[in-house]
């Protein structure tokens, strides 16, 4: 065997280097932690080449003396952390090991001054060897320069994405940070451009929402749902995004504990859980949340790059984020994202744009239009007669009388005032047009129609009364092994979802009822496409999980398919059960049941604004 010796410190930096630095980003994060954690309200951020060539911060914080500057560049050494408490981290900061193990793998250099000095001082450590301290001119604050980072470790640069990916890593990195301290102004730029110009949030009341909104965009901050929770000693407050405005990725889900953003798959699961049904597979929210728990009761010293967090009681910060999530979301139950609308208004335009552009005979495609819309506006209207209790779920609805436009009746003067207005025309058997106050809103009736049957049949479930019809002639429904295994292990939850059914012989099951919430249905159908539903969610999801997909499927089956006229007054009826029912503003699969126009909107689509 060999002999054991030490290793010499140049090899342990680097090799400490190598699990806190791994690309631009992470040397970008911990710089602009640096600067946060010496009381920055500005931070300066210059990149070049994706970072590669070089990384520039800086701040206007506390600075750092001669001697600081020299300590700072060692192994070990921080200012952060107090008695040698681990639990007590109240930095981004306490491992004292960031700026040597850059030194380690690039050119850095230095440059600070603080409040009592004359003049500041600079110092340069490359590649692990470190040079005396020299005088430079430099204001109260620090700047850092992090040059040629990996250029002598070819092995470490080989695993870079291209120049561009990194770069978008390293602004990500910064709008996190940036997220969780609003009254910081933030200026980023990348080979010249500037990225973001965040000034500082010091307004109280709106200073989070005002950043988010400089960050992420006006229509989320806007849309978003706000959350300000407590239970004991943790709280959670943050913005989180309507169900309808959802992503391929967890990329979108933004997690701060006590400020430190973090990558955490039990906060993912329970942020993802408290969406549940309002989101279909694959898909994740957009969220900002901000999750303070007390100092000693969660473990911070977890992975060298500091985004993981343990906490003492994992359990009661899951129930405190599915509860909030949860609540809010059926507060706000039926609002959609406005991003629909932007969307539809963005195709519209760019259609009629095409269409001038495309074809010469203009003229004659109005009028094929017109003669379309004629068509559409007599097929409904809006003063057929109320019916008081016409149920939306049963039966089949009379055809509503074609009567004059003209006339303004004071009930729909008053419909107009709700929120989803007064249902004036049903386009193409699916599509409810109606009237608001404030312009107008198309309605997918299908999708509509789905969730507030699985919505019902939610809380009857929960008040355990889910009313079952029974099948005249049982029906038998022949399944494949894998399918009838995954179905047979949920008859109990099956039953109490209102769908009575047994094994019958060797690869089938027989189904007795239906839940009478559906109506006719196809058991046959409804009965397969729970099976499959059951095999594709077998393995890891929760039994609660696979109940809402499955309530889901059943309700799919109940819905008003596209393609069934409806009179007016179903079509308000089903309005106004659509503003009362929580999370009504997407149906089972995330889609948006709705998009609303504003008058300006439409004007703008007419090149009146
Ligand atoms: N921008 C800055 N302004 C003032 N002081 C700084 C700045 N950056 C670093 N320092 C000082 O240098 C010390 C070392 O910084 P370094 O990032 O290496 O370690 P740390 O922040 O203490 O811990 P960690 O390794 O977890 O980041 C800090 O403790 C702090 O005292
Ligand atoms: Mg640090």
């Amino acid at each position: 065997m060999n002999q054991i010796r030490l290793l010499p410190d140049h090899l342990i930096d680097q090799i400490a280097a190598g699990e806190v630095i791994e690309r631009p980003a992470s040397a970008l994060k911990e710089l602009v932690e640096n600067a946060l954690d010496a009381g920055a309200t500005q931070v300066i951020i210059t990149l070049t080449d994706g970072g590669l060539t070089g990384i520039n911060v800086t701040d206007n914080g506390c600075g750092m003396n001669a001697d600081e500057l020299g300590l700072a560049v060692k192994r070990h050494a921080t200012s952060k952390l107090s008695d040698a408490d681990l639990f007590q981290i109240n930095s981004f900061g306490f491992r004292g090991e960031a700026l040597p193990s850059i030194g380690a793998v690039s050119d850095l250099e230095i440059s600070s001054c603080n409040e009592t000095m004359e003049h500041g001082w600079k110092i340069r450590i490359a590649h692990g060897d470190i040079y005396p301290p020299e005088p430079v001119a430099h204001a109260v604050g620090t700047t850092v320069s992090v040059n040629h980072l990996f250029d002598k470790i070819p092995a470490r640069r080989k695993f870079l994405k291209t120049q561009r990916t990194e770069a978008g890593q390293c602004l990500e990195v910064v709008k996190q940070l940036a997220m969780a301290s609003p009254h910081v102004s933030f200026k980023y730029s990348e080979s010249g451009k500037t990225l973001l110009n965040l000034p500082s949030r010091t307004n109280d009341a709106s200073a989070i929402r005002d950043r988010l909104s400089d960050v992420m965009g006006h229509v989320f901050a806007k849309e978003a749902i706000l959350l300000d929770a407590q239970k004991e000693a943790n709280g959670l407050t943050g913005l989180i995004g309507l169900p309808t405005m959802n992503r391929p990725t967890t990329q979108y889900m933004n997690l701060f504990v006590n400020q430190r953003p973090v990558k955490d798959k039990q906060i993912i699961g329970a942020v993802r859980a408290a969406y549940s049904d309002t989101l279909p597979r694959g898909r994740y929210p957009i969220v900002v949340l901000f999750i303070s728990v007390p100092l000693e009761s969660v473990d911070v010293n977890v992975h060298p790059a500091k985004n993981e967090v343990r906490f003492s009681d994992s359990g009661a910060i899951r129930s405190l984020i599915v509860g909030a999530i949860h609540s809010a979301l059926r507060e706000h139950g039926f609002q959609s994202t406005a991003e629909g609308a932007q969307n539809a208004l963005y195709r519209l335009s760019s259609n009629s744009t095409h269409r001038n552009l495309s074809r010469s005979g203009g003229f004659s495609n109005y009028q094929a239009n017109v003669t379309e819309q004629e068509n559409a506006l007599q097929l409904q209207s809006p003063n057929a007669d109320y019916l008081p209790s016409d149920d939306i779920f049963q039966g089949s609805p009379p055809l509503a009388k074609t009567q004059n436009y003209d006339v303004d009746t004071q009930a729909q003067q008053t419909l107009i005032q709700n929120p989803l207005g007064a249902a004036r025309a049903q386009y193409h058997k699916n599509y409810i047009i109606s009237e608001t106050s404030t312009g107008i809103v198309i309605i997918d009736q299908h999708a509509a129609h789905e969730r507030l049957v699985m919505e019902k049949m939610k809380s009857d479930l929960a008040l355990n009364d889910i009313k079952t019809q029974l099948l005249l002639l049982p029906e038998i429904v022949s399944l494949i092994p894998e399918q009838l295994e995954a179905f047979k292990q949920q008859f109990d939850s099956l039953n109490k979802l209102g769908l009575i059914v047994e094994s019958f012989g060797e690869d089938a099951v027989i189904v007795r009822e239906t839940p009478a919430l559906l109506g006719e249905v196809n058991a046959q159908e409804l009965v397969k496409d729970i099976a499959e539903e059951l095999v594709n969610l077998s393995g890891s999801t929760s039994l609660e999980d696979k109940i809402s997909h499955v309530l889901a499927t059943i309700s799919c089956h109940g819905s008003v398919r596209s393609g069934r006229v409806l009179s007016v007054a179903e079509m308000n009826h089903l309005l106004r059960d659509m503003e009362k029912t929580p999370n009504s503003g997407q149906c089972n699969h995330g889609r948006p049941t709705y998009i609303s126009l504003s008058l300006a909107d439409i004007e703008h689509l007419f090149g009146r604004r």
